[in-house]
């Protein structure tokens, strides 16, 4: 394998001939490439000598364009890089007609770089979103791995659509404009594809309360459906949800082992990808000047990011916020969309954010939600009235993760799925680990792009996946 830029910055082997693969940033002076592969945020300086090169070739070094360069390491003479290429031959291997190359060097919006989505992946601020993508997953895969979890791979097709997570995608097979019609004038879903209706997943949650009831530790990891018609800056129709459920866990060790989580991500992406951060941290200081002054964030993206993983998250009930947020000034200055009248009410994103930013200044877990607004499988609180969940909100995300300790008594659950409407007949699967052999557990899911945005420093979950499905969206 040839040495990627990354390596060869690590290794520095001065006086030796190296091999750059990559896509040309810029050419300065007919002198100076700067090629950037991927592996990193830096470019590599590759000098070339125009005496003795072809002018043939030397105008084929546009932006863009892919080449292969070999030559001997030095150090560089000039300022903002320790080495350069001294250029023996060169080939442009893939030219990029400098006319119709939509990607110049210069700041481009996000706006025009989500409709090149395909190229913006070539760009600095996308490649370091994308290696921070990457460490984050691998550091989640790591933390579970290390603490003896198993990875499970729960269904994207499901048959049930029962979940209540969210509004579905069907899947069928039938042909849409002839849809075969039951005697009684329904679809017949006895000739879909499955013999029944089925839906992408919004949650592999049901699935892994199997697993974890079996191999006591699991986690998924991947793609999850929502149809709903949110257009909003946090809101994905496709995401990537990481769920870990556990036998014989309570909501206490719930809470701890999310919070141990997060931290633990964050903290290993720090030190992995430093400079990335550091170009994401340059890139938000930029784009937050031409916010007004009260806009701005407080701290800059590794003060934030340290003050997460050093700081203990506020554990507080959902009473407890709702009576913070009566007496909130927004809410007597009647300044929130959404008034705080008292217990009962659903929790917006702005009272989310004004718990975090501004009361308590640091990331909240929010417990012991009203059953009313939660999902039927939280397991029932002892007064009756609240379920043992938990959402985790953070600055400027609002809620990073939402989970629960699960209902493990039967006669409970299957008296909450009635006054819920679920249908108990499609779950009987469900129920069985109810039926035998149950016992407390929980489990929580953790939106994975919501993640990224917050390690990025990014303001779109657009920007923090490489090709975002939205309503309206679904290019590439
Ligand atoms: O709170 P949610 O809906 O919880 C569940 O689906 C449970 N089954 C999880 C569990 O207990 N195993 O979703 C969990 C998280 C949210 O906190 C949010 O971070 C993310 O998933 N999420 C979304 N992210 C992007 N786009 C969307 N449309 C999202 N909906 C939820
Ligand atoms: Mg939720």
């Amino acid at each position: 394998m040839k040495q990627s830029i990354k390596e060869i910055l690590a290794s520095k082997p001065i006086g030796r001939e190296v091999t750059i693969c990559g896509w040309v940033r810029t050419f300065r002076n007919n002198q100076f490439i700067a090629v950037s592969d991927g592996s990193c945020i830096q470019t590599m300086q590759v000098v070339v000598d125009h005496e003795i090169l072809d002018s043939t070739v030397l105008k084929r070094i546009t932006t863009g364009a892919a080449i292969m360069a070999t030559g001997t390491l030095l150090e560089s003479q000039g300022k903002g890089q320790a080495v350069e290429v001294k250029v023996r031959t060169i080939e442009v291997v893939g030219d990029a007609d400098p006319d119709k190359y939509p990607l110049q060097p210069k700041r481009h919006g996000m706006e025009f770089l989500r409709e090149i989505a395909h190229l913006r992946i070539r760009t600095n601020t996308f490649g370091a979103v994308m290696r921070v993508r990457h460490t984050l997953a691998y550091a989640v895969h790591k933390f579970f791995n290390d603490r003896g979890f198993f990875y499970f791979h729960s269904p994207v097709i499901t048959g049930s659509d029962a979940e209540g997570a969210g509004e579905m995608f069907r899947v069928t097979t039938l042909p849409l404009e002839n849809v075969p019609k039951t005697p009684e004038g329904e679809v017949d879903v006895k000739q879909d594809f499955f013999g029944k209706t089925t839906n992408l997943t919004v949650s592999g949650q049901l699935e892994a309360e199997l697993a974890a009831l079996a191999l006591s530790r699991v986690y998924t990891f991947g793609p999850t459906f929502r149809a709903e018609n949110s257009n909003t800056s946090r809101h994905l129709a496709e995401f990537w949800m990481i769920e870990p459920e556990v036998a014989f866990f309570d909501l206490k060790d719930n809470m701890d082992l999310a919070e141990e989580m997060l931290q633990y991500v964050i903290r290993y992406t720090l030190e992995q990808c430093e400079e990335d951060i550091l170009f994401l941290q340059d890139r938000q200081i930029q784009e937050e000047k031409s916010k007004p002054e009260a806009e701005r964030s407080q701290m800059d993206l590794t003060t934030k990011l340290k003050f997460v993983i050093d700081n203990k998250f506020e554990r507080l009930t959902y009473g407890e916020a709702i009576e913070i947020l009566k007496n909130s000034t927004p809410n007597k200055k009647k300044k929130f969309q959404y008034l705080v009248e008292g217990w009962g009410a659903d929790l917006q994103s702005e009272h989310e954010r004004y718990l975090v930013e501004k009361h308590f200044k640091k990331p909240v877990i929010l417990t012991n939600y009203p059953k009313e607004i939660k999902s039927f499988y939280m397991r029932l609180d002892d007064d009756g009235k609240t379920v043992s969940a938990m959402d985790i909100l953070f600055p400027a995300i609002g809620e990073i993760i939402g989970g629960s300790q699960r209902e493990e008594r039967f006669d409970v659950l299957t008296q909450r799925m009635e006054e819920m409407d679920i249908p108990l007949d499609e779950m009987q699967w469900y129920l069985d680990t109810r039926r035998f052999g149950t016992c407390q557990h929980a489990g929580f899911g953790l939106g994975f792009e919501r993640l990224v945005l917050f390690v990025t420093g990014m303001t779109n979950i657009r920007d923090v996946i490489p090709f975002p499905r939205t309503p309206g969206n679904a290019e590439f």
